[in-house]
C-alpha cells in the first residue's frame, strides 16, 4: 500500500517505467523511500556509517565537547583488570558492531589467551581492515568476523569458549526501550552461559549533553548531513545539503538525544523516480541516543535475562561500564 503522499507524487508525476536500478536491492534505499513516504520522517543512524561517516564518527570521538568516547576508554583501562579476571581464561570476545578497535584491543591485551575475536558488524569493508590489523597485532588471536546486520538477527558460528559480549560506546543508546529489550535478549541467547560487557552513556546536565551534539566546530552537524550526502552518491538523490539545518537536542521526557535533519525551505528531492515535497521547517529524525540511569539500565537487562554484575563508572559518573552474566542453561 502506498501512502497518500506518495499517491500524489505519483499523479503529478506519472509512474516510472523503470525504478532506480540501486533501490530494491539496497537496504539505504528502501528505508529512505519509506522515511520519504511515512510522517512524522525518521530514518535508522545505521545509515550514517559508510566510509565518510565512519571517518567523520572518529573526528566525533576526538572531539572536546564529545566525552563519551575518552570516559569510556578511561573506565575500561582503569578496570580491565577486573574484567579479565570476570572473564577467565580462553574467552570467545563477540563485539557487536566492530567500531572501535582502541577498545577492544585493551580487552585483548588483558584477557587471558582470548579463544577466538568475533567482530560483527554491517560493514565487510571495515571489518575485513580490522581483522587485518588485528591479526597482525595478535599473531596467535583467531579473529573471526562476521559481516551482518546484528539489529536484525545474530548469526554466530558455534562457541569456541565461555563467550563474553562486547557492546561499548552506548550504541545501545540508539535503539528505543522496545528495541534494547530486544536486542539484550537476543544477546543473552547467544551469550548464554557467559556474559555482556556493556558500555552505557549516563543521564546528566542537559548542558553537557547538548554541547556533546552540537560540538563548535561542527563535525556532529557534518555527520548528520553526510546521511544526505550519502544518499547523492549511492541513491541518485538530489538532496541540496545547504538547505538542510542540524538539529539536535536533549528530550528529557525520554531521557534522549534527538538529531534531526531540518529542511530550511519547502524543497522536493527525487528519489527512485517518484519526488517527495519537504515543507519548511519539517524534519527527518535521524538518530536517537537514550541516556542511562546505572539502576535503569540493570533493570533493563534484568528484564532481558541478564544477572547484572559490577558497574564501573568515572568519577563524575558521566559514563558506565556494565558486567551482565547471561542467562545459564535452557530457556525456551
Ligand atoms: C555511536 C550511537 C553512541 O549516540 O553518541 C555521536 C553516535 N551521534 N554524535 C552517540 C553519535 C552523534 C553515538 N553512538
Amino acid at each position: 500500500m502506498l501512502t497518500p503522499g506518495v499517491l500524489q507524487q505519483d499523479e503529478a508525476l506519472g509512474r516510472p517505467s523503470t525504478p532506480a536500478p540501486a533501490l530494491g536491492e539496497s537496504g539505504f534505499g528502501r528505508d529512505l523511500l519509506s522515511a520519504l513516504a511515512t510522517r512524522p520522517r525518521s530514518i535508522s543512524p545505521k545509515y550514517f556509517y559508510d566510509a565518510v561517516g565512519s571517518q567523520l564518527f572518529d573526528r566525533i570521538c576526538e572531539l572536546p565537547e564529545y566525552y563519551p568516547t575518552r570516559t569510556e576508554l578511561a573506565v575500561l583501562e582503569r578496570h580491565v583488570g577486573e574484567m579479565a579476571a570476570l572473564a577467565g581464561p580462553s574467552a570467545e570476545i563477540v563485539e557487536f558492531g566492530a567500531g572501535s578497535l582502541r577498545k577492544v584491543r585493551l580487552l585483548l591485551q588483558a584477557f587471558a589467551a582470548p579463544a577466538r575475536y568475533v567482530p560483527i558488524d554491517i560493514s565487510g569493508d571495515y571489518l575485513g581492515e580490522a581483522a587485518t590489523a588485528l591479526r597482525a597485532e595478535f599473531p596467535r588471536l583467531d579473529v573471526h568476523p562476521v559481516a551482518a546486520d546484528y539489529t536484525q538477527r545474530l548469526v554466530l558460528p558455534p562457541a569456541r569458549g565461555r563467550r563474553v559480549g562486547f557492546f561499548p560506546g552506548s550504541t545501545l543508546g540508539n535503539f528505543t526501550p522496545a528495541e534494547a529489550l530486544e536486542f539484550l535478549q537476543r544477546a543473552g541467547e547467544v551469550l548464554r552461559g557467559g556474559a555482556l560487557l556493556l558500555g552505557a552513556d549516563l543521564v546528566k546536565d542537559p548542558g553537557l549533553l547538548h554541547a556533546a551534539y552540537n560540538d563548535a566546530q561542527g563535525v556532529t552537524a557534518a555527520f548528520n548531513l553526510n546521511l544526505l550526502a550519502r544518499a547523492n552518491r549511492e541513491l541518485g538523490t538530489d538532496f541540496d545539503l545547504d538547505q538542510f539545518a542540524h538539529y539536535a537536542f536533549y528530550n528529557a521526557p525520554h531521557r534522549r538525544i534527538e538529531m534531526h535533519l531540518v529542511s530550511r525551505e519547502r524543497q522536493s528531492v527525487r528519489l527512485g523516480g517518484k519526488r517527495f515535497e519537504l515543507e519548511e521547517g519539517e524534519s527527518l529524525h535521524t538518530e536517537n541516543s537514550y541516556k542511562f540511569t546505572v539502576d535503569g539500565l540493570r533493570a533493563l537487562a534484568r528484564r532481558a535475562g541478564f544477572r547484572p554484575g559490577p558497574v564501573w563508572t568515572d568519577p563524575q559518573r558521566l559514563f558506565s561500564v556494565h558486567w551482565l552474566h547471561a542467562p545459564e542453561g535452557e530457556t525456551l
